[in-house]
């Protein structure tokens, strides 16, 4: 670890131990960056442990420190987003810090007129546009709790989440843009709405001119539904309201190892605190730098790293409606840091691997002047050592893979570029940031030594903007997180730790998966698969993929005496999938088998098919009812 430290002059090692044995010294520190109503004279409350809270005296509005400090401390006209749409470049646009929050405010009064108060819900499905990056800081300037719902999730979904987070209002638009078509998001609404047992009483609707669908054609069916544009002309400017920072900003569903979906629970206080850390001495990013995350709004590193920690921290944020490849080539990526002067830009490795597979050679590169870059940061799913070697190679600056996830709302492990650069390693996130006590631990819970592949999990208590509970179900985020071991937080990921201390995440080692850098459970995928009238009983794996990292793939054993084309039944899958769960699902194989093989007590044995697909070794497990079906079963799926 031989680097050169931050300016502060000090190294990563002794920041890190000292927020490893100082904690309430060092996020104290940490949270003099957050301008407090009231600030903390704490920082730890462990009264309620296992649920730790942080700064429990301590009051704050985020959508304050995103917005309004910076224009009373004279930064109004600084950039705070850029609308970069590569799908409507003529509604592409920026706003400045003082135009964002003349926006937010007003929107904030729309929602306070049509009813939600401090702690209520509000659900926000929607596109890449500026409204939905509006819609969450107003949400946070009342103390109303948002949960963005992404946009290729389907109706029943979103009912599901509509369900459990009970919200007054839900604010949507007419649409989004895909490559090659367009989502009209109305009548996924409305079905949404008829499935669910408590819809909103208001739908909010921005009226995009591209996409056909209003809020008029919807009037009088269900709800009230009401237009972004009318509402916001008349709307008065709305104060931030303070909050305790142990009270919830925003709650984000996310897939576990079951069908039903869980709520992440993100509070205010701690939040706002790791955030502005993070800026600053992960990514190095400070007032004014120009900032680029490449995801959605409706995954936890478009909540973190799109709308919070940019805004936080004063520097300008790209928001890009487009994808890597064909919006229109795969130089889209170099031609957005081009025009904006881009300093960082945070995407996901199967985004590096699309670039690559259009452009082998790079040559789209050459065609914009990307001297403004200085690093790439990426996560979201493991980033492999040959993509990890292609995209330094091309950029010819650093690559710096960072591990972390929707609980978590920031990164687990890191090169913390802003404090002290270490070595890169291929494979590896490198070490744990600051607040995190990472360890390996064997099935036993004993500790194995370095280089031994076993469960990650995290010492408790977890730092500050790490996950507050799951919503309406403390016993699940007890029993999923942490129960099986003691005084520990269960990542679900399995992975080692090297001589150094670098961490290497090698995958999940429960039932969720990973595609294209979006997290899936094949729970949800079973449970659709095996509705189906053919269907005896099925397993959905994450197998192998070069693009995606991952992808869904069905095994199904068709109940006796049921004649069926094996493509027919492929394509009526395929529709029920992306009917049920909705596009992002990307379910396309489906394999018919004779059996799926199983433990004594009915148990299939998912990731043995995984590893007879992935054509990886493994051990006949002890428990297997009947060995002869995996007998069959590599036969077939080898062949
Ligand atoms: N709304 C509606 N539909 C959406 C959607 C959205 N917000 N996002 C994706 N979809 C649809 C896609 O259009 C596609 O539909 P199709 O089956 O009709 O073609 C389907 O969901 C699958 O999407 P995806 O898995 O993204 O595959 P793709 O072939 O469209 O694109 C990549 C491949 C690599 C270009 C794309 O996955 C990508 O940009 N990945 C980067 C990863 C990323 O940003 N992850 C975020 C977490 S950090
Ligand atoms: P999500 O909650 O959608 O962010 O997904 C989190 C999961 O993605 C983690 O538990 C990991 O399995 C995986 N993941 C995220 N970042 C990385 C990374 N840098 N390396 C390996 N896996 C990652």
């Amino acid at each position: 670890m031989n680097s050169t430290t931050h300016s502060s002059g000090r190294s990563y090692a002794e920041v890190y131990r000292q927020s490893a044995e100082c904690p309430e010294e060092f996020w104290l520190a940490a949270a003099e960056a957050v301008e407090w109503e009231k600030p903390p004279t704490r920082a730890l409350d462990d009264s309620a442990a296992l649920t730790y809270r942080w700064f429990p005296d301590a009051a704050l509005n985020t959508c304050f420190n995103a917005l309004d400090r910076h224009v009373r401390d004279g930064h109004g006209d600084r950039t705070a987003l850029i609308y970069d749409s590569a799908m409507a470049r003529a509604a592409s646009g920026t706003y400045t810090y003082a135009q964002l929050l003349d926006e937010v405010s007003r929107f904030a009064g729309v929602l306070v007129e049509q009813g939600v108060s401090t702690g209520d819900r509000v659900i926000i499905y929607m596109p890449m546009i500026p409204e939905a990056v509006i819609a969450m800081l107003a949400c946070a300037r009342i103390g109303a709790v948002h949960s963005v719902v992404f946009g290729g999730f389907a109706a029943n979904e979103l009912a599901t989440r509509i369900d459990d987070a009970g919200p007054i209002v839900l604010v949507t638009a007419s649409g989004g843009l895909e490559p090659g078509r367009i989502v009209e998001y109305l009548p996924i609404v409305e079905k949404a709405m008829k499935l669910s047992s408590t819809p909103p009483q208001t739908v909010i609707v921005k009226d995009r001119q591209q996409i056909p669908g209003s809020a008029a054609d919807y009037q009088g069916r269900t709800s009230a539904w009401l237009d972004w544009d009318a509402l916001i002309a008349v709307a008065s400017p709305t104060q931030p309201v303070p909050v305790a920072a142990t009270d919830p900003l925003y709650i984000l569903y996310t897939s576990g190892t079951t069908g039903k979906p869980k709520g992440v629970i993100r509070d205010n206080g701690g939040h706002a605190v790791a955030l502005t850390w993070s800026m600053r001495n992960i990514y190095g990013i400070g007032p004014g730098d120009v900032w680029w995350t490449a995801s959605d709004v409706g995954w936890v590193v478009g909540h973190s790293y799109i709308v919070y920690g940019p805004l936080l921290a004063g520097a300008t944020s790209v928001l890009y409606e487009g994808k890597p490849v064909g919006t229109p080539d795969a130089g889209a990526f170099w031609r957005v840091i081009s025009d904006h002067g881009v300093s960082a830009l945070f995407t996901a490795p199967t985004a590096i691997r699309a670039i690559r597979k259009a452009d082998p050679d790079a040559r789209e590169i050459a065609k914009h002047d990307i001297s403004s870059l200085k690093a790439l940061f990426v996560a979201g799913e493991r980033l492999d050592p040959d993509t990890y070697a292609w995209a330094t190679r091309i950029l010819d600056r650093p690559v710096v893979d960072h591990w972390w996830q929707t609980e978590t709302g920031w990164a687990i492990c890191a090169n913390l570029r802003g404090l002290q650069p270490l070595p890169i390693k291929a494979g590896s996130p490198t070490v744990p940031v600051p607040g995190y006590r990472v360890e390996v631990l064997d099935d036993n819970g004993n500790p194995l030594p370095a280089g031994t592949e076993g469960s990650i999990v995290i010492a408790l208590p977890l730092p500050p903007g790490a996950l507050a509970g799951l919503w309406r179900d403390p016993e699940r985020y007890s029993r999923e997180y942490l129960t099986k071991f003691d005084g520990y937080y269960l990542t679900g990921d399995s992975g080692y730790i090297d001589e150094d201390g670098y961490v290497f995440v090698l995958g999940r080692s429960d039932d969720v998966i990973n595609v294209a850098g979006h997290r899936l459970s094949t729970g949800s995928f079973e449970a659709v698969v095996a509705g189906h009238p053919a269907v005896a009983e099925c397993a959905v794996v994450g197998v192998r993929d070069e693009l995606k990292g991952q992808r869904p793939a069905g095994y199904v054993v068709l109940k006796a005496g049921v004649d069926i084309d094996p493509e027919t039944l492929r394509r009526e899958l395929v529709a029920m999938v992306r009917d049920q769960i909705g596009p992002v699902a990307a379910f396309r194989d489906v394999t018919v088998v004779p059996a799926l093989p199983k433990t004594r007590s009915g148990k299939i044995l998912r990731k043995t098919v995984r590893q007879i697909v992935d054509g990886e070794k493994f051990t006949v497990p002890s428990t297997i009812e009947d060995v002869a079906v995996l007998e069959i079963l590599e036969k077939q799926l080898r062949s």
